[in-house]
């Protein structure tokens, strides 16, 4: 299935981009924002694709090769975006005009069968890039204390279940080592005594996911190297989809200095986009300008 940008319509507003100015997209993924943004850019604008799925920027550089009037002016480059400076600086990619953070799963992702959705029995593995470190879901699962599972669940998945369903992991991985998504739901089910419970396995798979891949530390230090390569008058709109990063974004936001923030509240899906792409449904957008 296709990956439709979400606030789509909004990130345009909010990132203003005009002919001839570049931008970088932190989280390219199926480039959806991306696409709109580069139509706003012609005939010189440049976008800098950054996502760290390889996939992704496989598809992506397949794709550019059938369009000639984006081939030269979309640059792809597979990476963590907490390289966002170290990327920019080495392609000399300046003066930059906006950047965008769309923090969501793909698609790609939820399908790549390395543990992100839990409707299926998958390995629990829940690293975006392989390549990128050894870390994974069923390794925490596995050897990390009950004390350690329990902070993972209640700091990154605000679960309130978490001591059960700690204590549960490790009496359960002492029969068996956790390494499918469906002993990980098992889990779930026994310590919480509810069956197939989708927000609470949400906020589970949450809380490993954020772990595994460092999410937060990311988006911190790529959102104060963002605000120090930004051109004067540029924009940064990131999207996000939980609290925790919500709350990193606002808090830097309001600590940036000379920037002035663009949108007091978060602007969220309306109801027809939440209606025709289910996956908007948590988004919130928040923007900023030097
Ligand atoms: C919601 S998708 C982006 C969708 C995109 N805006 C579109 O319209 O198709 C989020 C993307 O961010 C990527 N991503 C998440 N964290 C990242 C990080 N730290 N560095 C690079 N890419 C990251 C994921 O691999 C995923 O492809």
């Amino acid at each position: 299935m296709k990956h439709l940008p979400v606030l789509l319509k909004e990130t345009i507003q909010f990132l203003a981009p005009c002919p001839n100015e570049n931008f970088i997209d932190a989280t390219i993924g199926g480039g959806g924002h991306s696409l709109a943004i580069l139509e706003k850019t012609k005939s010189k604008g440049k976008v800098l694709g950054i996502d760290w799925s390889l996939e992704a920027i496989t598809e992506l550089e397949q794709q550019k090769k059938n369009k000639l009037d984006i081939s030269s002016r979309l640059i792809l480059v597979a990476d963590n975006f907490i390289n966002i400076a170290a990327i920019a600086h080495k392609l000399n990619f300046k003066p930059i005009h906006g950047i965008l953070f769309d923090l969501g799963l793909s698609t790609d992702i939820l399908e790549s069968k390395r543990g992100f959705s839990f409707k299926d029995n998958e390995p629990l593995d829940m690293r975006y890039n392989p390549k990128m470190t050894d870390l994974t879901a069923s390794h925490i699962l596995n050897t990390a204390s009950e004390k350690e599972i329990y902070y993972i669940l209640k700091n990154f998945g605000e679960e309130k279940y978490s001591y059960k369903i700690a204590k549960t992991i490790i009496f359960l991985r002492q029969k068996e080592p956790f390494t499918t998504t469906k002993q990980l739901k098992i889990a779930v089910i026994k310590a919480t005594k509810q069956n197939f419970n989708i927000k609470i396995l949400a906020r589970v798979f949450q809380a490993l996911r954020i772990v595994v891949n460092k999410e937060l530390e990311n988006l911190e230090k790529a959102l104060d190297d963002s605000f120090n390569i930004l051109a004067e008058n540029g924009r940064i709109v990131v999207i996000s989809y939980h609290s925790l990063e919500d709350r990193i974004v606002k808090n830097k936001f309001k600590q940036a200095k000379n920037f002035k923030i663009l949108t007091k509240k978060p602007i969220i899906p309306k109801e027809e986009e939440i209606k025709n792409n289910p996956r908007s449904r948590s988004a919130k957008l928040r923007a900023i300008k030097k």
